[in-house]
């Protein structure tokens, strides 16, 4: 039996549930470390992690189909609970900004998201993302049908290159670690562009 053989019978015994706590945990963990060591920012300290963990498991959920197409490693089963612990991640980073770091100034909050280039990008990131988070379930695939469902989550790349050029331009000066993350959704978005591209 190959690694990809083992790993897809393991696979199959392993249901998807378990993700959502697991993806939880790294969250957790974060603010009960904010909690015990608040350190001298503890609300940048959680809004920029909570930013990374969702730019992370968006990388996670990307790779599943490479993952399929190149090693024969079927992990689409956990494509749903990647995504959607992807947007929670996202909507909790927005929720420390609005009411941690802002604490619901909608004066400052408003003059962020119309002058402020890396807030813009941030916020059409987050709103490509809402419907994808909200069609991430049987009742809406079929309502709309798989074509018009999946050309929906197509949505889901624009939306990953907006979170990393946010994470860019909130750096001011050419940082190695966001473009690292700007690097790495340009070769999955890219891959996937040759795909659709090579099937036409
Ligand atoms: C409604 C949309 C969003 C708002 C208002 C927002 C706001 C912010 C703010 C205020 C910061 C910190 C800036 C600073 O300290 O100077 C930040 C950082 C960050 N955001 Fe967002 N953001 C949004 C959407 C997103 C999305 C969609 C992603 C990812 C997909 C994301 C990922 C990040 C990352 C990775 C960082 C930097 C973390 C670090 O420095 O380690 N944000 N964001």
């Amino acid at each position: 039996m190959s690694v990809a053989q083992s790993v897809n019978a393991a696979v199959r015994g392993i249901p998807a549930w378990p993700l959502y706590p697991l993806l939880l945990l790294p969250g957790l963990w974060l603010f009960w470390s904010v909690l015990q060591n608040p350190g001298p920012n503890p609300v940048e300290t959680l809004e920029h992690g909570l930013g990374e963990y969702a730019l992370k498991a968006l990388i996670l959920g990307l790779l599943i189909t490479p993952l399929r197409d190149l090693l024969r490693i079927n992990l689409v089963k956990y494509r749903r609970a990647i995504g959607l612990m992807a947007f929670f991640y996202v909507a909790a980073h927005l929720v420390v900004y609005l009411f941690l770091d802002q604490q619901l100034n909608w004066g400052a909050i408003f003059r962020d998201i119309t002058k402020r280039p890396y807030i813009i990008v941030g916020v059409l990131s987050f709103l490509i993302l809402i419907p994808l988070a909200l069609t991430s379930n049987n009742a809406s695939i079929r309502k709309l049908g798989p074509l018009v469902w999946r050309r929906l989550h197509w949505g889901v790349y624009p939306a990953v290159i907006l979170g990393a050029v946010h994470f860019v331009l909130m750096k001011k000066t050419w940082q190695v670690e966001p473009l690292t993350y700007l690097a790495i959704f340009c070769v999955l978005v890219g891959y996937r562009g040759w795909k659709a591209l090579r099937r036409t």
